[in-house]
């Protein structure tokens, strides 16, 4: 299970290089982090990548000159990448390196602060380099996903599905929202994860309402519903569960709140089918919480990619009807279309001030005839 094995890295660079080509490009400066990692197995927090049709650099600085040069030397090498190192700082060895081969070079215009952009553009100008803004080219390519990166998802959801198993079976009334979130974030690393995803969300009573409450000084009490919303990284790829249940017997009104939110991740679900428009699944869910007289209270999208961010593409919520404009950008229309490879959240949710909230989330793999549910923890209501 490497995600980063010297073939898969191979395949990426060529698609890479594919997509610079047709998008008019003589070379791409990657410039996130984690299209660097997508591209080069690279896991530094500190690099840039310039991607030409016959070269690959990675610029970064002396604190992982060993690490690179181990790497390396290793059968797990990166194809063809060579190190540049970093003497004065980042614009400056970009700018030196980028210098010497005039052209179109493409800059990601969602991870170059705007300095660097500014300065990048009069040291490079009179040489003859043009800076062209670019959006989501390498994000495009991570959309599907290799066999290796959905071995390390299935892995990854297995782990945190025991995670919340574990959770779930120590609630009870007068423990603190906090106190949740630590026993979570303990299971994580006890389970192999290198970080949560994100701030682990226990969201109890009134908070529940709100969908993303952080972990406060609240106790939890009998009759709550409790949204538990927790992620990590394994291997470098996040995953990303919900679990809504009740400390004690919830009244009929959560119940239903429960059940209708239930309904519509299941009806979600069942929507996910290859060919179909990723709008169709989400609007499968907005049906049955309509339906309920609901519609009101799911006030985000029915879920998101999961790889090497937490939050990726594909978005699975509405239609967007009218595009930003405004913005000359060089990029790929945004996937609309469900596809084997895939990877995503259901992640439905119904929020009522005054009664509570409920948000239940797993993690789909696409299959050819539908999908694999990769978290599988038991979805009925849980009283605790
Ligand atoms: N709380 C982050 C998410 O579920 O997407
Ligand atoms: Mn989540
Ligand atoms: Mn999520």
């Amino acid at each position: 299970m490497n995600p980063f094995n010297p073939d898969l890295l191979a395949a990426r660079l060529t698609r890479g290089r594919e997509t610079c080509r047709r998008a008019g490009l003589d070379a791409l400066l990657v410039t996130s982090l984690p299209n660097i990692r997508y591209l080069t197995g690279f896991e530094g927090t500190a690099a840039r990548l310039l991607l030409t049709a016959d070269a690959l650099f990675l610029i970064t600085d002396g604190r992982y000159r060993e690490a690179v040069a181990a790497r390396q030397a290793s059968p797990e090498a990166c194809p063809g990448l060579r190190l540049h190192l970093v003497e004065q700082g980042y614009d400056e060895a970009t700018a030196e390196l980028a210098g010497r081969r005039p052209g179109a070079i493409g800059i990601e215009a969602d991870h170059l602060t705007v300095t660097a952009w500014q300065l990048l553009s009069a040291a490079l100008a009179p040489g003859g380099c043009r800076l062209v803004p670019t959006a989501g080219l390498i994000e495009g390519l991570r959309v599907l996903k290799d066999s290796e990166e959905i071995a390390v998802l299935r892995e990854a959801a297995a782990r945190l599905s025991a995670v919340a198993v574990g959770v779930m079976a120590e609630l009870r009334a007068g423990l603190q929202e906090r106190q949740v979130a630590h026993q979570i974030e303990a299971g994580l690393w006890r389970m192999g994860f290198s970080k949560p995803a994100f701030d682990t969300i226990v969201a109890s009573g009134p908070s529940s309402a709100l969908p993303h409450a952080r972990a406060g000084d609240r106790l939890l009490a009998a009759g709550d519903l409790v949204v538990l919303d927790f992620g990590g990284f394994y291997s470098g790829y996040a995953v990303d569960l919900t679990r809504t249940v009740c400390i004690g017997e919830p009244s009929s009104e959560r119940r239903r709140l429960f059940e209708a939110v239930r309904d519509a991740q299941a009806a979600a679900i069942a929507a996910v089918q290859p060919g179909r428009l990723l709008s169709e699944v989400d609007g499968a869910a907005r049906a049955v919480l309509a339906d309920r007289g609901l519609a009101a209270a799911f006030v985000h999208g029915t879920g998101h990619g999961l790889g090497l961010e937490v939050h990726e593409a594909p978005r699975v919520g509405p239609e967007r009807l009218t595009r930003p404009t405004g913005a000359d950008l060089a990029q790929p229309a945004p996937p609309r279309i469900v596809a084997p490879g895939m990877v995503f959240t259901i992640e439905p949710g119904a929020y009522v001030p005054g009664l509570g909230g409920v948000r239940i989330e797993d993690d789909v793999l696409v299959t050819t005839d539908g999908c694999d549910v990769l978290t599988t923890v038991d979805r009925d209501l849980r009283v605790c």
